[in-house]
């Protein structure tokens, strides 16, 4: 057992913390893009209100900023080269180039995801070197077919869900 508190610790113990992986997308005055995401939270029932923690540099943040919307799209097992596409720095106007989506609430929302909530940005709040964006969803939804399942981030790599042992 380390105990130690360095960087490269840090992000090996909260990589144990196995997440599902989405793509935040804007689009309005400052161009259209996206960045993949792990770093997400439900926040608050009433309201409802999300969370996504942005990197201070990430291209996506002054997108959301400017067009004060998002969309969370919650990928599925078989979009892994979406979240590399989004995970990329890619001329942020090409992100979205070729990838299936629709407009609601005025921002994009992929074909094929899991779930997704549309967001409007409430609150912008430092936090080191990341910016904490607090969003009011404004509609939500699930994928259509039930059997669609979740691809998953865990210890620096992407993973499957597999069956419960005990199940
Ligand atoms: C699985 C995974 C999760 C990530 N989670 C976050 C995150 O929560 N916040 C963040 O700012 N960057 C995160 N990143 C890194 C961004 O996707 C990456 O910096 C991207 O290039 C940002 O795009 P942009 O500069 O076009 O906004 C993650 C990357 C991966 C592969």
């Amino acid at each position: 057992m380390h105990g130690d508190s360095s960087p490269e610790l840090f992000r090996e113990v909260f990589g144990r913390f196995a997440t599902g992986v989405a793509v935040i997308t804007s689009a309005g005055a400052a161009g259209s893009g996206g960045m993949t995401a792990n770093a997400i939270c439900s926040l608050s029932l009433d309201p409802l209100l999300a969370l996504v923690c942005f990197e201070n540099g990430a291209r996506t943040l002054p997108i959301v900023r400017e067009a004060g919307r998002f969309a969370v799209n919650l990928l599925a097992a078989e979009q892994e080269p979406l979240a590399g596409v989004f995970a990329s720095k890619l001329p942020e106007a090409e992100k979205l180039d070729g990838v299936a989506h629709a407009l609601r609430d005025g921002v994009p929302v992929l074909d094929g995801v899991l779930a997704w909530a549309t967001c409007e940005l409430n609150e912008l709040i430092a936090g080191g070197d990341h910016t904490i964006a607090i969003g009011r969803v404004l509609s939500l939804g699930l994928a259509e077919h039930a059997g669609v399942q979740p691809l998953l981030w865990y210890a620096g790599g992407y993973r499957a869900l597999a069956p419960h042992a005990g199940a």
